[in-house]
């Protein structure tokens, strides 16, 4: 049953307005005191022809007070709507129980796919602590719009192009070799490419070699490519152990090479359809109140954005998107907003599909890490870290645990995702290890041990099967308060997606363990009165486990039976 739309109802009964009107107009009051909805009559003087309070006051006259409803109030002209505590909690739990995991999941995507370009990883570089954003927002965004019925596919856009590539294999000739970057992996070819930047200051002839072997990449040059393939193979059997830690997987793997024959058929529908314009030996694209989008370069050469205009149109013919998202940092903002406007300017409605969904900076916090200058921060270490942290604080606070490995590696990449995902995404980030593995902080720990102790309680209980619960164990505040999180929930998931915003979810869940660890101390759950009463209270703990479990899931975090 759906309370709003039981009260409007009622109300349409004794205003003689149509259901659906009275519907929009009812408020959720922020103050509880003020009742679980609102009518402002002011909204029915014009139809009634009456003064609010003369209206208000008609209504809950003539009004037959619906059962569930514990009573009504006319305060200055808004209809007070208070339904019975008791009805309320056991509305939201057993909506919460009947679903068996998959509350506030829905199919309003069915049919629909969603693309979502995340993670994104450069080849022969390491992924610095800039990617655990791209990385955990577009999986959370993935575990969401599946949750909606949305078919997802994720694809990681490979940074596997560009003249760097001719860098890379000449300072691996000149001063590598192939143990040491079996050996060494991503570390070692960036030291390479590093090396090659050193060494180029000192022997500009460096250039011309690089230009060449570049070249040859273009040709498909046997030895060129067995290298740069070799060099992809290498990354992403480094990442893999990051992405395998955090368990995701990718749909597509199609990076920007793989778009190298398909950006021709783009270009001459640019130029046919007279958007590309000669700029300095350079073709580009001219845009309102933004700098031209390069299409071209003088030597012919293709770009980015090139390539990420190839790429949408292969996406759109491949998977008929209904949104393509682009999880990248805000640094790129431009660079989406050009290349989006050409593809609206070649006449595609379906431009208004792409988003980019971007996000802020991440930093370390000030001397938690030793960084040389300009060196940057590796993911995997900072990953790393945490782990080894989490495993202190599981082997301090529980050395009886079993599994003891496995919980620290719950609470350590918890502690780092939630990190991410934990305020708005444009919002900058500081990463500290105190802060994000802070049991008593807002923090994946946290709501992981409020996840916990719901599981002791309920395996504590012990009540005989079939005891049916009374409701009226769940009428103080405290509970009122976990009922009403539990009953958001499903809006929350939804306004998450509807935002692309994982951040919904991760203060939702927040609130929610607040709200049962405050429900927890202030009253007794296991207590020896009447059986119906504790089974309510078991109830209530069994859903908040529910949701707490099904939220961090979206966000990608695991939630341990013990901790
Ligand atoms: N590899 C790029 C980077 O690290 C991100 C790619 C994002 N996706 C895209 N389709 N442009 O900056």
């Amino acid at each position: 049953m759906d309370l709003r739309e039981s009260i409007a109802e009622v109300l349409a009964g004794a205003s003689g307005v149509l259901k659906q009107d009275v519907s929009d107009m009812l408020e959720v009051p922020s103050d509880t005191a003020m009742g679980d909805f609102a009518l402002p009559c002011f909204k029915l003087s014009k139809i009634m022809r009456k003064a609010p309070q003369q209206i208000a006051q008609d209504l809950r006259d003539r009004i037959d007070k619906p059962g569930f409803v514990s009573r009504i109030e006319n305060v200055g002209g808004y209809l007070n709507f208070y339904i019975d505590r008791a009805f309320m909690a056991r509305l939201a739990i057993e909506n919460v129980l009947e679903k068996g995991g998959r509350y506030g999941s829905s199919d309003e995507g069915r049919g629909r796919t969603i693309c979502i370009d995340y993670s994104s990883v450069n080849i022969a570089k390491p992924l610095h602590i800039g990617h655990l954003s791209t990385t955990v927002i577009g999986h959370s965004l993935y575990n969401i719009f599946n949750f909606l019925g949305y078919a997802c596919v994720g694809i990681n856009h490979l940074g596997d192009w560009g003249t760097q590539f001719g860098k890379l294999i000449v300072a691996y000739k000149k001063w590598g070799d192939r143990a040491g970057v079996e050996q060494g992996g991503v570390e070692e070819l960036n030291k390479l490419y590093v090396r090659f930047h050193e060494e180029v200051e000192k022997h500009p002839a460096l250039d011309d070699d690089a230009r060449a072997w570049f070249k040859k990449i273009e040709d498909g040059d046997p030895e060129a490519m067995e290298l740069f393939n070799w060099f992809k193979e290498i990354t992403l059997k480094d990442v893999a152990k990051i992405y395998e830690l955090l368990e995701i997987k990718f749909d597509s793997y199609a990076g920007e090479s793989f778009y190298n024959d398909k950006m021709q058929p783009v270009i001459d529908e640019l130029d046919q359809k007279g958007l590309l314009v000669e700029d300095q030996g350079a073709r580009v694209v001219l845009l309102e109140d933004m700098p031209p989008c390069l299409i071209l370069k003088s030597d012919g050469a293709t770009l980015y954005a090139t390539r990420d205009i190839a790429a949408a149109f292969y996406r759109k013919k491949t998977y008929d998107f209904d949104k393509c998202l682009y999880v990248t940092a805000y640094e790129q903002d431009l660079h989406f907003r050009q290349w989006f406007k050409v593809i609206e300017r070649m006449g595609y409605d379906w431009a208004a599909d792409l988003v980019h969904v971007n996000y802020g900076r991440v930093s370390m916090e000030e001397g938690s890490m030793s960084t040389r200058m300009g060196r940057i921060i590796r993911l995997d270490e900072v990953l790393n870290r945490t782990l080894e942290k989490a495993r202190d604080i599981v082997e301090e606070k529980s050395p009886q645990l079993l599994n003891k490995e496995e919980i620290a590696r719950m609470v350590g990449v918890g502690a780092a995702v939630f990190t991410a995902l934990k305020n708005n995404r444009i919002k900058d980030i500081v990463f500290s290890w105190d802060n994000a593995l802070n049991f008593d902080g807002e923090t994946a720990p946290y709501v992981q041990y409020t996840h916990a102790r719901c599981s002791s309680v309920l395996e504590r209980a012990g009540l005989p099967e079939g005891v049916l619960p009374d409701y009226a164990a769940l009428k103080n505040e405290e509970a009122r308060a976990v009922v009403s999180l539990l009953a958001s929930f499903p809006e929350t998931v939804e306004n998450a997606a509807k935002r692309y915003e994982p951040f919904l979810i991760t203060r939702h869940i927040i609130n929610l363990a607040k709200a049962y660890n405050k429900y927890y101390f202030d009253h007794r759950i296991l207590t020896d009165e009447d059986a119906s009463l504790v089974k309510a209270r078991l109830n209530l703990t069994e859903a908040a486990r529910q949701v707490i479990r099904i939220g961090l899931s979206l966000l990608g975090i695991k939630a341990p039976e013990k901790m």
